[in-house]
């Protein structure tokens, strides 16, 4: 019987406990998957303790100064990065300078420099890095991917993509963490970058420049019970230029009376619609094309499971994410760092008022 992968896990907050901890578990819709968690750590050392007693077998509590004794003696088969935002590469950093396989959180860092030196790290590492971009593992966003690369609607040339946040998720924002751009980025990256990666991906392209604006509509620090150190936006709009000659517009609107999101892909023989509901489903896809008319209407149902069913979905593909050669759907650190630099260009456009280009991680063998 082939030995489980043994998981450290750092974070033990909302993500881990809905995630993490229940696939460590074996819970429903998780099951056995060969995973066996070896530690838990966490600066709140508390928190670490509370996974950690619920998991099976003998996973210990840690914090931040038991790392390297862990990944020297312990050597994980895989270390799950999922503290908030900022902590992401100093944690990773660590775990691929041990050799280590990592599965970081989106977004993969906050800013493009520390995102850039993840993907170095990567390079000089014997481990492996996978971004945890859920979104791509959607039922819906992998049929949207294979429609895409299959020509349905010839060469994509554009698209329109539109997300609402409902009130209470919008609010979330600005009493957590994420509320200070130092912690998150800004929406422009802790929650845009799962938009931002999959319009990449479904594009198959680079995003090369963006006209940017950030906007102060809602929520503001110090007022209506929102910290006064909150310093991020709440409402973005972006018009993206990619490698391929495909322009996208992004906008991310707050309070809205739904959650989800509505993507017009257009093609230079057709048209998809994809309409996406966060909560309830289904969702739907629409395929008009040049040769079918006006062609099929699908909906998808939204599977059970958190996040619509993807991270299920992600958890499945890790095995095979994790053998040597490409991993199919995960993102990779270089797309997931051109996820992050493409939304703090957005904020550095919005600031200065001009299109600016977007730094481009290096890759080795590729030429730019
Ligand atoms: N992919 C998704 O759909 C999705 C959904 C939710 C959250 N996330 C990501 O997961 C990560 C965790 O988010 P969360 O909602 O669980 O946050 P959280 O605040 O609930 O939990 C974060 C945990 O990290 C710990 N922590 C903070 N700083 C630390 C440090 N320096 N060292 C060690 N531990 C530290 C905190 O004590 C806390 O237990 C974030 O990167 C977030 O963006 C992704």
């Amino acid at each position: 019987m082939n030995q489980p992968l043994t998981v450290l896990l750092i974070g033990a907050g909302t993500r881990t406990r809905k995630l993490y901890a229940p696939w460590l578990s074996g819970l429903p819709p998780y099951g056995e998957m060969g995973v066996r968690a070896l530690a838990v750590l966490d600066r709140d050392t508390a928190a670490a303790r509370d996974v950690a007693r619920d998991l099976p077998g003998p996973a210990v509590a840690a914090g931040p100064g038991d790392l390297d004794r862990i990944l020297d003696h312990g050597r994980p088969g895989l270390v799950v990065v999922a503290t908030p935002d900022a902590h992401h590469r100093e944690y990773t950093e660590q775990a691929l300078a041990a050799g280590c396989a990592v599965l970081v959180e989106k977004p993969l860092a906050t800013t493009a420099e520390d995102a850039f030196a993840l993907v170095r790290a990567e390079q000089a590492s014997a481990g492996r890095l996978l971004a945890g971009h859920n979104l791509r593992f959607t039922n819906v966003h992998t049929q949207v991917r294979t429609l895409l690369a299959g020509g349905h609607i010839g060469t994509v040339t554009g698209a329109e993509f539109h997300y609402t946040l409902n009130p209470s998720h919008s609010r979330s924002y600005f009493t957590r963490w994420h509320r200070t751009r130092a912690a998150s980025g800004g929406l422009e990256v802790t929650k845009a970058s799962h938009h931002l990666d999959l319009l990449a991906w479904w594009l198959g392209a680079r995003p090369i420049s963006v006209t940017g604006l950030l906007e102060q509509r809602h929520y503001r620090g110090g007022q209506d019970g929102i910290p006064a150190d909150a310093d991020i936006h709440d409402s973005l709009h972006a018009l993206i230029q990619y490698d391929s000659g495909a322009t996208a517009h992004y906008a991310l609107t707050p309070n809205a009376p739904a959650e989800g999101y509505t993507c017009t892909l257009r093609g230079t023989q057709g048209v998809c619609t994809v309409r996406y509901d966060a909560r309830s489903g289904p969702h739907l896809v629409h395929l008009h094309t040049a040769s079918g008319g006006d062609g099929a209407r699908r909906h998808i149902a939204r599977e059970h499971g958190s996040h619509a069913g993807a991270d299920r979905r992600m958890l499945m593909a890790l095995p095979r994410a994790l053998a040597p050669g490409s991993p199919p759907y995960f993102a990779t650190a270089a797309e997931a760092a051109l996820a992050v630099a493409t939304g703090t260009t957005l904020y550095g456009s919005s600031r200065q008022g001009r299109r600016l280009p977007v730094p481009q991680p290096t890759v080795p063998g590729e030429s730019r």
